[in-house]
């Protein structure tokens, strides 16, 4: 058996993976990869895989590549796991850590799963790649598609994309595309042209994406030196990071790496939560949220295109998804920035805010080890930032006045 296979993640149809698909020619079912685990424990076997620099690219063996895969990478992976004891404190906590995944080179997770989907589409011989986004996705395929020297098209919400992240995908040169409409409606247009248009779509529909992500929760084991968080809370918008998160921890679990598994506990923004609805009504289907609405804009999303694999992950680990209000998020965005020096974006506070949710229900074990997934840096978004905070005090440039102001405040 090869080590890897994409496969239908409902019916184990096996395809073609030197042919762009996402989704199942049988059953319609997203498709996803398998790993021969066996098969890739010898891979492991013959390099020194522990000593090597923590990074997406440490986990070679298990990432869909040959040897001779050309690997279009600009540094991604290798993100801070930081361990919180101000924030624990402040919430009762005993162990907390936050994976920031801000630190990654444009700013968000998203480039674990780019640098492996830029460089299957150039395997693929793909010349023009597209995407639709609440703003990380387009500001990561255009920068990976500048540095692999693809065409690179991105669909956006009007007006609902943080300034930082518009800049990104402006600057590194995308052809900007912005939707009289939300994202679910952006995406529906990008699956529904990209094959006659011939252009390859890098959302986390695309199974390859979601094997980058996969390394986020490679690191963390790695980083807690062979041993597994308890929970993990992680945000959930269109379901791609929570199932790649599963996805890593029960493959390092499979390998002997580490003992056992955490609960993966998603978090919505209350505005935009057919996840979290799920769990709430014991649902087995997605109900989409027709008019998506949340400060966190980029999980303003309220038809999950991997809902399935999501609610899989999520069930797998016995975990479950739940709500959080907006000033939740921007309370806890202001922790994190305050207490520990953690600058995310609204959606990567959204993680924090569902901790503070729990404890205040009591619903944690105080003791237990925690991790929470900072998935995107705060400068993507100043604007909201910005509207938090009181504003900077305007003095002459002179000494007194100084003195003054200090004394006074
Ligand atoms: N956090 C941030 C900062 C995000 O940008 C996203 C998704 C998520 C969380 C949710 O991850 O979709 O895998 O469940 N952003 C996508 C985008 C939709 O277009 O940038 P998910």
């Amino acid at each position: 058996m090869p080590t890897f296979e994409m496969k239908c993640m409902e019916c184990g149809r096996v395809h073609d993976m030197s042919r762009p698909a996402y989704a199942c020619s049988s059953c319609g079912n997203l498709l996803e990869i398998s790993v021969d685990i066996d098969a890739a424990r010898e891979r492991l076997s013959k390099t020194n895989f522990a000593s090597r620099r923590l990074s997406v690219w440490k986990y070679r063996e298990l990432l869909p590549v040959t040897e001779n895969t050309r690997i279009y990478t600009r540094g991604e992976g290798g993100t801070p796991l930081v361990r919180c004891d101000r924030l624990a404190n402040h919430l009762g906590l005993s162990h907390l850590w936050l994976k920031f995944d801000g630190t990654n080179p444009t700013g968000s997770f998203k480039d674990r799963g780019m640098t492996m989907g830029i460089t299957k589409a150039k395997e693929l011989g793909m010349n023009v790649v597209t995407c639709a986004s609440t703003g990380n996705t387009s500001a990561s395929l255009a920068a990976y598609a500048g540095h692999a020297g693809v065409k690179c098209v991105v669909l956006i919400p009007e007006g609902k994309v943080a300034l930082g992240k518009l800049a990104q995908a402006m600057m590194h040169g995308a052809t900007v595309v912005s939707v009289r409409g939300n994202f679910d409606q952006a995406l529906d247009m990008v699956m529904r042209s990209s094959d006659s248009l011939g252009m390859y779509v890098l959302n986390s529909v695309n199974p390859f994406r979601i094997e980058g992500q996969k390394t986020a929760a490679f690191e963390i084991c790695d980083q807690l030196e062979g041993a597994c968080p308890d929970t993990l809370y992680v945000p959930v918008g269109n379901g791609g990071n929570s199932s790649a998160y599963w996805k890593g921890f029960k493959e390092y679990e499979e390998l002997d790496f580490v003992a056992g598994h955490p609960e993966i506990r998603g978090v919505q923004a209350v505005g935009s939560a057919p996840i979290a609805e799920m769990f709430a009504k014991g649902r087995d289907t997605m109900v989409p949220v027709q008019n998506p609405e949340t400060v966190a804009t980029a999980i303003r999303i309220g038809n999950p295109a991997n809902w399935k694999k999501t609610i899989r992950a999520i069930k797998e680990s016995e975990g479950t998804a739940f709500t959080v209000a907006d000033d939740e998020i921007l309370a806890a965005q202001r922790l994190m920035a305050t207490l520990e020096g953690v600058f995310p974006e609204p959606a990567g506070a959204a993680a924090v805010a569902g901790l503070a949710k729990d404890v205040a229900r009591g619903l944690i074990d105080r003791s237990s080890k925690i991790v929470c997934v900072s998935t995107g840096h705060g400068l993507k978004d100043p604007d909201t930032a910005i509207k938090q905070c009181s504003r900077p005090h305007v003095i002459d440039a002179d000494m007194k006045a100084l003195e003054k102001l200090l004394e006074d405040a």
